[in-house]
């Protein structure tokens, strides 16, 4: 079998190492991947704008199956595009990824279906949203309502930090605004649920903490993430019912009743408050880095569980976990999440000689002459499994120091909470 993974981040070389394993799988292509993901899979260099190419491709070479990594293919309506000519795909449909593409879709569901959430409020201009203020509690949350890659969330303790999140937001920062969200603050502890789901069965797909704040301590500024641990210290079998009971389950149903349904991973973002679940976000896709945290804890192929999804069977498969403990931790470029120097040599990697349950996965990197370069903000990210988080860290950060990059930096302290 074939199989193409659409991204090129960790998440999707984590991805194509796991469907490596399979032995049912004679060739991987990754559009447009990274330097290590074309250490075992045919990189394909296609803007993933252009769709016609993609399907193109695809056809031509007879790619059984197709994979998508990241929101965006997602929410411009990908898997729509390429089911039309009958090409099997992994992921949401376009009408399903608003789940992520619109917080205020969501948030409509989550009252509708009375889905535990923050109390928002949707406003359509900057006089209206500083007219509410005046007379509301802080702090607040004012989330932009398109795609922002993490980054269109404030959270704001007055009405000054206010003031600039709506003008930034309404002059554009992500994208045309028409509307924003502003939300209760939630106090509590962050958890992030996995799901997949075959557009009729779904399965728990584990469970994370990642890190998201640049700087030790969870100060700094907001990042794509810079380290993840799963399980979460959180987890358990009552909190896992209350969030299929109240959230995942009238979710389903909200799209059903929009006449469409959910096949994809689905990633969960919640607060839990005294032991509720409150939801934050969705994704329509696995996080990253916790997609490099958690796939190599499955001990089922992942491609019986993909095709699966596809024959809408996976009430058939049993996914069977390794219950070690995985952590993950992210190098970056100097400079990330602002600005940073591109094209810079990672000299050492090479003399990283991974053991057994320690893995790498690249991010943004590339590969010329033999040599591998950083070209993103998130680079590397060093994975580890042990049967204690500490043992976990402390074999990445072994590995780390001796990848010596005198460009890259990274959290020593991914997992305080469940370490210190
Ligand atoms: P989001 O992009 O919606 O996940 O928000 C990014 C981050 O902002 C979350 O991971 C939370 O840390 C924080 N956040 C978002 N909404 C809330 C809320 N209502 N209360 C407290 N923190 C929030
Ligand atoms: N790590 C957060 C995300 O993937 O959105």
């Amino acid at each position: 079998m074939k199989v193409g993974i659409i991204g090129s981040g960790g998440r999707e070389h984590a991805i194509c190492s796991q469907l490596k394993k399979s032995d049912k799988i004679h060739e991987i292509y990754c559009f447009p991947g990274n330097a290590g993901t074309s250490k075992i899979a045919k990189n394909v260099d296609i803007d993933l704008n252009k769709f016609e190419e993609i399907k193109k491709y695809i056809l031509n070479q007879n790619i059984n199956l197709i994979v998508v990594g990241p929101e965006k293919p997602l929410v411009d309506g990908l898997v729509d595009y390429l089911k039309k000519s009958k090409i099997d795909v992994f992921g949401p449909n376009k009408m399903a990824a608003q789940l992520e593409g619109s917080k205020i879709f969501t948030k409509k569901i989550c009252e509708k279906y009375k889905i535990p959430t923050a109390k928002f409020g949707i406003f359509k201009n900057i006089n209206e949203t500083t007219n509410f203020l005046k007379n509301t509690s802080f702090p607040v949350v004012i989330k932009a309502d398109n795609l922002a890659s993490g980054k269109g969330v404030y959270i704001c303790k007055d009405l000054n930090e206010a003031s600039t999140a709506i003008e930034e937001i309404f002059n554009g920062k992500f994208g045309k605004a028409e509307n924003l969200l502003i939300e209760e603050y939630l106090d509590g502890e962050e958890m992030s649920f996995f799901s997949i789901h075959d557009g009729k069965n779904f399965k728990c797909f584990g469970t994370a903490q990642d890190h998201k704040r640049v700087l030790e301590g969870d100060n700094g500024k907001n990042t794509g993430g810079m380290g993840a641990y799963s399980p979460s210290r959180l987890i358990n079998k009552e909190l896992e019912k209350k969030i299929i009971d109240k959230i995942i389950k009238p979710t389903l149903k909200g799209l059903s009743n929009l006449n469409t349904e959910y096949q994809g991973f689905l990633y969960t973002g919640l607060m839990i408050v005294k032991n509720e679940p409150y939801l934050i976000e969705y994704n329509v896709r696995m996080g990253d880095p916790e997609c490099q945290t958690i796939l190599p804890k499955l001990e089922t192929d992942l491609f019986d569980i993909l095709i699966s999804c596809c024959k809408r069977k996976l009430n058939e498969i049993d996914i069977k976990w390794s219950n070690k403990k995985s952590l993950c931790v992210v190098v970056c470029s100097k400079g990330y999440p602002d600005t940073f120097d591109k094209n810079i040599e990672i000299e050492n990697i090479n003399k990283i000689d991974l053991q057994d349950n320690e893995y790498l996965f690249h991010a943004g990197t590339k590969i010329e002459n033999g040599k591998i370069y950083a070209t993103g903000g998130r680079v590397l990210n060093f994975t580890s499994l042990s049967d204690d988080f500490l043992k976990a860290r402390e074999s990445i950060i072994k590995n780390i120091l001796k990848l010596d990059w005198s460009n890259g930096f990274f959290r020593k302290d991914i997992g305080y909470k469940v370490i210190d």
